[in-house]
């Protein structure tokens, strides 16, 4: 089948793309590289199976394109990071709104299946932990800019579910703090890229606030695994599911865990939000995936234990940083 890639230089784009092309996929990756990087995908530039168009998701014309001929969708693009949205709201709202409805509207038009990744964000604060599908949202003030990413993926769903009543086969998944080779280390402020080059660099490890807060990490293989899932079974049509390991861990907990598997040095310290993300900032105190629904639907459940892919990452992360 020819599939086309969203975001295919970006971290979990680029491990699709590597999964996919294992499986005998031919896969087109369309990428504007501002956030992305080369060095991902670089292994597959001489596979006649793999084609890269350099260009963005929120050109009509190039969408179209890149679509030709693809039978499925992976639509992973979008501006990223919560400090990015926070620098630069703007351009994290059209991004991800225009490009989104660009790539729903291209697939509906053709007939093609559609993958959407969304993000663990559109629940917000909300207390009813773990966080089911069907469950509530809880988002602050538009005066705080980070809610325009939960708000900007929320508004992509439902574009998505509209697209859907009207024919588009297309299913959701929103990914829990996924993380493995290939995060950025110096990127947009993914915690477990930050606390492992922190680690190993010898800097001091920051904890946000007393550190109590909970996520729930999902090594990026289980991430790609549920993508595929959701994208190729009938049952996901129609569908948004939740992926991510069950898992919850307080990022303190995480910060000890960094620690003591890279041997490091590094103090940990606390750090208030507002120090990095100036005032206003609202987080989020427990993130926490109810994983049911996608082992019912999907047969998906998240199979790396923390440690062993964290082992992983590290060792990725050194060999990076030595370079
Ligand atoms: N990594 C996570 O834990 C996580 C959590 C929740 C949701 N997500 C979602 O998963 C998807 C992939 O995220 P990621 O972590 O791999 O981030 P990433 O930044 O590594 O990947 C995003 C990719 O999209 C590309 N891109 C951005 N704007 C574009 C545009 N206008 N046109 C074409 N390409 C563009 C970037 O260059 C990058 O390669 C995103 O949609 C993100 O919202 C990720």
């Amino acid at each position: 089948m020819k599939v086309l890639v969203t975001g295919g230089a970006g971290y979990v784009g680029s491990h699709l793309v590597d999964k996919l092309l294992a499986t005998e996929h031919d896969v087109v990756v369309l990428d504007d590289f501002s956030l992305g990087k080369r060095e991902n995908i670089q292994h597959n530039l001489s596979s006649p199976a793999f084609q890269l168009v350099e260009g963005s998701i929120t050109e009509p014309g190039t969408v179209k394109k890149v679509m030709d001929g693809c039978e499925l969708v992976f639509h992973l693009a979008a501006r990223v990071g919560i400090k990015y949205i926070v620098d630069d709201p703007l351009r994290g709202i059209l991004t991800n709104v225009v490009g989104t409805e660009t790539v729903l509207k291209e697939a509906y038009r053709r007939g093609a299946r559609v993958l959407f990744a969304s993000t663990s964000e559109v629940y917000g604060r909300s207390k009813a932990v773990p966080f089911r599908e069907d469950g509530e949202r809880l988002l602050g003030s538009t005066s705080v800019a980070r809610w325009s990413y939960s708000s900007a993926k929320a508004i992509d769903e439902h574009l998505a579910l509209a697209y859907a009543r009207e024919g588009l086969r297309v299913a959701i998944v929103r990914y829990f703090n996924s993380y493995g080779p290939r995060l950025d280390p110096v990127g947009y402020g993914s915690v477990v890229a930050k606390f492992i080059t922190q680690a190993l660099t010898g800097r001091p490890i920051t904890v946000h606030s007393d550190g109590q807060q909970t996520r729930s990490f999902t090594f990026v293989d289980d991430t790609v695994e549920g993508t595929i899932l959701a994208a190729t079974m009938p049952a996901g049509e129609g569908q948004v599911f939740n992926l991510g390991n069950g898992r919850e861990v307080a990022v303190l907990e995480l910060a000890q865990m960094v620690k003591a598997i890279t041997g490091s040095a590094s103090p940990i310290e606390h750090v208030d939000y507002s120090a990095v993300f100036g005032p206003n900032f609202e987080d989020i105190p427990r993130r926490v995936p109810d994983v049911e629904k996608a082992r019912r639907v999907l047969g998906f459940e998240a199979k790396v234990p923390l440690e062993k892919g964290l082992k992983v990452t590290i060792d990725w992360m050194k060999r990076t940083l030595g370079d």
